[in-house]
């Protein structure tokens, strides 16, 4: 969908309103600014009834996203979420005018998608035994005791891409590789280089154990869980992770090494380089493409990938000068599990901070690139990684309203961008949050440690 087709008009005059646009997303965007234009009451159950009345304010608006990707992504390896869990997740999407869910499917501490070629995946890789407590550092650590897991089977993947579907949202599904790898390689030994005995990671960070570049028993398998996944998600988009991936095991592996050699590869980051290639390879003859994150970018760029630009917005500056797609979610603005208030008065979260204005503050078109280079950043996407976040009320906390802020900056023109205005509509999306029973943080939204970029 390019951006003017999400774009609609809408005009609300005595006795009528008419809602245009040349494509059914965009009817649909126009629906969820209808239905914000509507009273907070009109979320409850039942909606309306009959002693609320309500009047929609004569209006005439155009309205179409600055971007063609405003994406929310949901961290379900770190905790799982069940098939109503994300299904609100989406919903909560859909009011905010998100038209992309960037699903994270596999890391070292679960893989959550049913693969029928490999049942092991999810026998063994889908539950750790329990949970480190706190940030720990370093040892001694602290684990809760309690084992973790769950996955989505194949049919219940699919039902989420139809939920999604129908509120014009495009699942894009992430397989990691080729690090944060443990849950696969604990229920496949044979797909790192030592064939070492791994359990399902317990603590949280970037782990030695990778899957082997040298094997070709490594490539079949991915090949085999990609068949799969294409299968299940219509996006054109498979997300293959790319980051993190430490190259110590790949020193001190003969296969990785042999690899090396025979491909002309001069050291560990081209070796990465070739395996997302030939990753992006398989998937073109499915028709899909890929998108890595930034570290995709060492070692050389695979000729067709996108690249989400998180280690700040450096990637995807590099990105789309090399004539790359691009899609920005540094850390600096877009890491919604970072602390959104003061440390000391919010759930323990794995740190940062990132009140919701500067999260709102974000330009996604770098000063740096020409108009030409600036065309190849698709848009913005938030990020909600779940190490410190296992319930539903807590990941509704931290995603809002730090999530409408990115929504925002994905849809509107930055000279239209005004955060004073923002709060102030903020306080009605509030009434209609808690209509919903939706947690949001509701502390001090300004960035209280000094002006946002
Ligand atoms: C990331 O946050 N490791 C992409
Ligand atoms: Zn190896």
């Amino acid at each position: 969908v390019s951006d003017n087709e999400e774009g609609y008009t809408l005009s609300v005059a005595s006795g009528n309103i008419v809602l245009k646009s040349p494509s059914a997303a965009g009817l649909f965007r126009g629906v969820q600014t209808l239905r914000q234009l509507l009273p907070p009451q009109a979320e409850m159950a039942g909606g309306l009834a009959g002693e609320v009345a309500a009047a929609v304010p004569a209006c005439y608006i155009t309205d179409a996203p600055r971007f063609g990707y405003r994406g929310l992504h949901l961290d379900v390896s770190r905790h799982f979420f069940s098939v109503e869990e994300v299904k609100r997740y989406l919903d909560i999407m859909a009011l905010h005018k998100f038209n992309v869910f960037h699903w994270h499917l596999t890391d070292d501490q679960g893989w959550r998608i049913e693969i029928k070629r490999y049942p092991e995946l999810t026998d063994v890789g889908s539950w750790r035994k329990e949970t480190l407590i706190g940030h720990g550092g370093r040892p001694p650590f602290t684990f809760d005791g309690t084992p973790h897991g769950g996955y989505y089977t194949q049919e219940q993947a699919r039902e989420i891409v139809r939920y999604a579907a129908d509120r014009f949202i495009t699942v894009i599904p992430e397989i990691e590789m080729p690090g944060h790898a443990v849950a696969a390689i604990a229920s496949c030994p044979w797909l790192s280089c030592t064939g070492n005995d791994l359990e399902v990671q317990t603590r949280w960070g970037v782990f030695d154990d990778v899957c082997c570049a040298g094997r070709d028993t490594v490539f079949t398998f991915l090949k085999g869980v990609l068949d799969e996944v294409a299968a299940i998600f219509p996006s054109q988009y498979i997300h293959i992770g790319g980051d993190e991936c430490p190259k110590v095991r790949w020193e001190n592996c003969p296969a990785c090494q042999k690899r090396m050699k025979e491909e002309g590869l001069k050291d560990e980051h081209e070796l990465q380089s070739w395996f997302i290639t030939t990753m992006e390879k398989y998937l073109s003859t499915h028709g899909k493409r890929i998108i890595g994150w930034d570290e995709i970018l060492e070692g050389g760029l695979a000729p067709g990938a996108t690249v989400m630009s998180w280690r700040g917005i450096k990637g995807g500056i590099e990105a789309a000068r090399m004539k790359h797609d691009v899609i920005m979610t540094p850390t600096t603005h877009m890491y919604l599990d970072y602390y959104q208030g003061e440390p000391q008065s919010e759930p323990l979260a794995i740190g940062g901070y990132l009140p919701l204005e500067l999260v709102y503050s974000f330009e996604p078109l770098p000063e740096e690139l020409t108009p030409e280079e600036q065309k190849y950043i698709l848009g913005v996407q938030g990020n909600v990684w779940t190490e410190y976040i296992s319930t539903l009320s807590h990941l509704e906390y931290m995603a809002l309203p730090r999530a409408f802020a990115v929504a925002e900056t994905g849809w509107t023109p930055e000279m239209k961008k005004d955060f004073e205005e923002f709060l102030s509509r903020l306080d009605v999306l509030g009434e209609r949050y808690d209509i919903m029973g939706i947690n949001y943080f509701k502390g001090d939204y300004r960035n209280s440690r000094g002006r946002a970029e």
